[in-house]
């Protein structure tokens, strides 16, 4: 075993003979999983030499080699894809209060409701702002509203060129009647950057029609839901076309929700969220011959060694793994040529005294073929099956945004039992009884249902943190998505207390999240002649028994939650990852800080 000790950094990476050469290849510091394999970001020096682990006989040195060899083969060129190295989009934004009429740029947008749009008797806008700004276009604004049957319903937009005020154009945006104010100010944000794209706007301006009702405790949240929308909004994630158009947005300004540090400070919490959303989009969306287990720690790996001042990682592999007898998670990565790598990035705060220790688990199965029991037949997913590490996405997003944020006064631990799920002659057969970390043995009667598997071993790990609190996120069953639907997560936990925290942070971040039984009664179906368990009971209330599987490898006194996010994770009419549970993740981790 060898120990690589990364000068620059505090970061210490863990890595066997047998895969620190040929999986460990680190890569350019700016981009995302982008091959640069000649220049390391991080300056590595050997503590011991390689090649003098003690068990490496004749016999097990050549079967290492030729597995080397299909290690490198599928990380570096399987199908000769390079991603793109495209940075995501930087946008500055600012709170200002400016007259309108006077704003200088080139898309001046108004959110408006459907009471907004009301027309008094000769057909002029009841709402003051809009009133001033038809007079000023010379009565323009309301009749080209009333013709292009504008009425400010939910998603509707109209951006007209008209002659006569600062800005080159002016956008009517309708924000309707949405049940949530968040969701409502991020797709108005959403929606201006659309109409920044396809009028190659580089500065715009958004305000309200009715920002003068907004309570002052409000503005905050809607100025930071707005600015949310709009980085996300024009951000697409072009790393894997051969052609793509820079955006051409450079400036977002706020008006009529204040100005002043507050609200600045605000802002860039939102950005900050933002660019752990987009991290974790990116890494849902690489195909899983770019993200492999190995290149998963490598992306964890340098969230660490750019954020040094807060985060040290360690990645063990599969011999440090063994030693942990972390048999139920090797057991599902028996199968693949791409070899397993487990995630521990620790972020602590850099002043103060901790006084809250939290662990954020993610399933991170970079594919998942369904094992012996492969996924076959329409509707099976198969083809979808990159998205099965979007948990870890989730948790390493929201550390690339605690990184930025730092909170006081709490501890977090991130873990990723990183792996892929596939078929050989090395895996794990259907009725094989595996040991977890915690001595608990697993008669494995459906090898589709890894995900749970590797969790186990996990959250054994988590809890070994000396962790109060720990949620797990996973894409863990198609039961959730048939019971929820696809835009709902289920939250599985035995606190009410945590329910209650996590579903509040939800509630801030407009991720729909519903709490979930977690029956007893149904672990009847889990029980195994031989084993102490299986691994499935079932179709019935499948994600339920998914969840008291889970809760068998949780420590009683630790507070746990489980979330189910098959559904969320991906956009099934966009075809690309949604970056579901980083804001409710990283607002449950600042809930918690002091
Ligand atoms: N990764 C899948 C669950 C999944 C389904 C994720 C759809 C994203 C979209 C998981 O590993 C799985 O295969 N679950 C099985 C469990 C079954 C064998 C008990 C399922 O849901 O069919
Ligand atoms: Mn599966
Ligand atoms: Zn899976």
């Amino acid at each position: 075993m060898v120990a690589i000790r990364v000068a620059s950094t505090s970061l210490t990476l863990f890595a066997s003979t047998s895969s620190s050469s040929s999986s460990f290849y680190y890569h350019s510091r700016s981009s995302i999983f982008t091959k640069l394999q000649f220049s390391p970001i991080l300056d590595i020096s050997f503590a011991i030499t390689p090649f003098s682990s003690s068990s490496s006989s004749s016999s097990s040195s050549s079967r290492r080699v030729v597995q080397r060899m299909a290690h490198s083969i599928a990380h570096a060129t399987l199908g000769l894809t390079q991603p793109n190295k495209i940075d995501p989009p930087k946008i500055s934004f600012a709170a200002k209060e400016i007259d309108l009429v006077q704003w200088k740029g080139d898309i001046l947008a108004v959110g408006v409701t459907e009471k907004d749009m009301a027309k008094d008797e000769n057909s002029k806008f009841k709402n003051s702002i809009l009133q001033k700004l038809d007079t000023q276009l010379g009565g323009l604004l309301s009749e080209a509203s009333s013709e292009e049957d504008f009425t400010g319903k939910a998603g509707q937009s109209t951006v007209l060129r008209l002659p006569g005020l600062g800005s080159k154009r002016v956008g009517l945006i309708g924000l309707g009647s949405a049940a949530s104010a968040t969701v409502a100010y991020r797709s108005l944000g959403e929606l201006v950057a659309n109409a920044a794209k396809s009028a190659q706007a580089s500065n715009v301006a958004i305000t309200l029609a009715s920002s003068d009702v907004i309570p002052a405790e409000l503005k905050l949240s809607t100025a930071s839901a707005i600015a949310t929308g709009a980085v996300l909004g024009i951000f697409d994630d072009n790393r894997f076309k051969s052609e793509s158009r820079k955006p051409a947005l450079k400036s977002v300004d706020i008006l009529g929700l204040g100005t002043g540090p507050e609200i600045e400070k605000k802002l860039k919490y939102a950005e900050d969220v933002c660019s752990g959303i987009i991290f974790g989009k990116q890494l849902v969306n690489a195909p899983a011959n770019v993200l492999t287990p190995g290149v998963l720690a490598e992306e964890a790996a340098r969230i660490a060694s750019e954020y040094s001042d807060v985060f040290t990682a360690k990645i063990l592999d599969v011999e440090q793994c063994k030693e942990l007898k972390m048999g139920s998670y090797l057991g599902v990565a028996a199968a693949s040529a791409n070899p397993p790598h487990f995630i521990h990035l620790c972020y602590k705060p850099p002043s103060g005294e901790v006084k809250t220790k939290l662990a954020l688990v993610g399933k991170g199965l970079t594919f998942d073929s369904g094992g012996y029991n492969i996924k076959t037949g329409p509707g099976c997913s198969i083809e979808l099956m990159k998205v099965d590490m979007g948990g870890s996405a989730a948790v390493l997003g929201a550390a690339k945004a605690l990184a930025q944020i730092k909170p006081t006064g709490v501890e977090v631990h991130f873990i990723v039992a990183a792996c892929e799920n596939m078929i050989s002659g090395t895996g794990m057969r259907p009725g094989d009884v595996i040991t977890a970390s915690n001595g608990k043995t697993i008669e494995v009667n459906n090898t589709d249902a890894e995900g749970r598997l590797t969790l186990a071993d996990a959250l054994v790990y988590a809890c070994n943190q000396g962790v109060e609190k720990i949620v797990d996120l996973a894409t863990l069953t198609g039961a959730c998505v048939v019971a929820l639907g696809p835009s709902i997560a289920g939250v599985f936990t035995p606190s009410d207390e945590l329910a209650k925290e996590v579903i509040g942070a939800s509630e801030v971040s407009g991720e729909k999240l519903w709490r979930m039984p977690l029956e007893e009664s149904y672990w009847e179906s889990m029980k195994s002649g031989v084993a102490d368990m299986v691994n499935t009971g079932g179709r019935q209330g499948g994600s339920i028994t998914a969840a008291l599987f889970l809760k068998q490898f949780v420590d009683e006194k630790v507070q746990w939650m489980h979330i189910d996010m098959a559904g969320p994770v991906w956009n099934d009419k966009k075809k690309i990852a949604t970056g579901f549970g980083i804001s409710t993740l990283v607002e449950w981790v600042l809930k918690n800080s002091s």
